[in-house]
């Protein structure tokens, strides 16, 4: 007999494999792990994957740039590109700030801000209430309204910080993402209107609201939106504007100064 867990697996990555995962061993040795090494459950688990199931789904979690978070059924699974923003965010966090992330989701970018010291307020929004409890379960302070409506006006120009990693799929885009995006993560996480900027563009409008002056305004999008989307924050006022790049050095979004001293 070789040691626990060996033989079964070995079992769960050939049926991975099988299944197209490119990551199959990684996978199986997550889920025998997420099963508490019982091979019944283990089993139950991989027919999941099998029908391209998200493996956050199925394990109730992902790493987030060194951070754990919980990620229910139905909710975006945060991406392992948004790390980036998170961490320039956290550069961007005074001692004692307060950040709004909109568009939430799970809660990662907050959850990664607390878990790596934050101490201020930070307050999430979705659309989708199931994501909404999701980030609660990650202990994010989280409202389910669109975008900004339901933030309290009191916040006014009081963020040190405000994110959002929105939709910015060009809806003509959308039947291209692979099928296991496209099967089943939710339309609203994905679809970012004709050209994908849509979402992107009320947040830049709307971020002169929140933000005190000097705060920092981060958004992450597709390379070819940046051009777009830091015209509009410079016309509006914003100044240091900078592109970030993700953990493989590609271009993923920017970062600007809300630089107006006219409030
Ligand atoms: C691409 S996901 C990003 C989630 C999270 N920030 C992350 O990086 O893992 C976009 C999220 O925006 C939410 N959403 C879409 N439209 C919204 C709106 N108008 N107001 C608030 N949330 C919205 C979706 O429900 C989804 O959770």
């Amino acid at each position: 007999m070789g040691p626990v867990g060996v033989r079964e697996r070995a079992e769960l990555t050939v049926r991975l494999r099988a299944a197209g995962c490119v990551a199959a061993e990684e996978e199986a040795a997550e889920i025998w792990s997420a099963a508490g090494a019982d091979e019944e459950a283990a089993a139950a688990m991989v027919a999941r994957r099998e029908t391209g199931e998200p493996l956050a789904w199925i394990i109730g979690r992902i790493d987030f740039g060194g951070v754990q978070i919980s990620v229910a059924p139905g909710v975006y699974v945060p991406r392992w590109q948004t790390a980036a923003l998170a961490a320039a965010a956290l550069r961007r966090l005074p001692a004692g700030g307060t950040c709004l992330d909109l568009c939430t989701g799970s809660g990662a970018v907050p959850a990664y801000l607390r878990a790596k010291g934050a101490s201020g307020r930070l307050l999430g929004t979705d659309v989708d209430p199931t994501a909404v409890a999701c980030a609660r379960s990650n202990g994010v302070e989280a409202i389910r309204c669109s975008l900004d409506t339901d933030v309290p006006s009191e916040l006014e120009h009081r963020f040190d910080v405000l994110t959002a990693v929105v939709p910015y799929v060009p809806r003509s885009a959308l039947p291209l993402l692979a099928p296991d995006v496209r099967q089943w993560e939710p339309p609203v996480a994905l679809d970012g209107g004709p050209d994908g900027t849509q979402v992107l563009r009320q947040v830049a409008g709307l971020a002169p609201r929140w933000l005190r002056p000097g705060g920092w305004l981060l958004l992450e999008m597709g390379a070819d939106q940046i051009g777009t989307l830091t015209d509009m924050a410079e016309g509006l006022g914003f100044d240091a504007v900078s592109v970030l790049a993700d953990g493989d050095g590609d271009p993923c979004g920017f970062e600007a100064r809300w630089a107006s001293t006219s409030l």
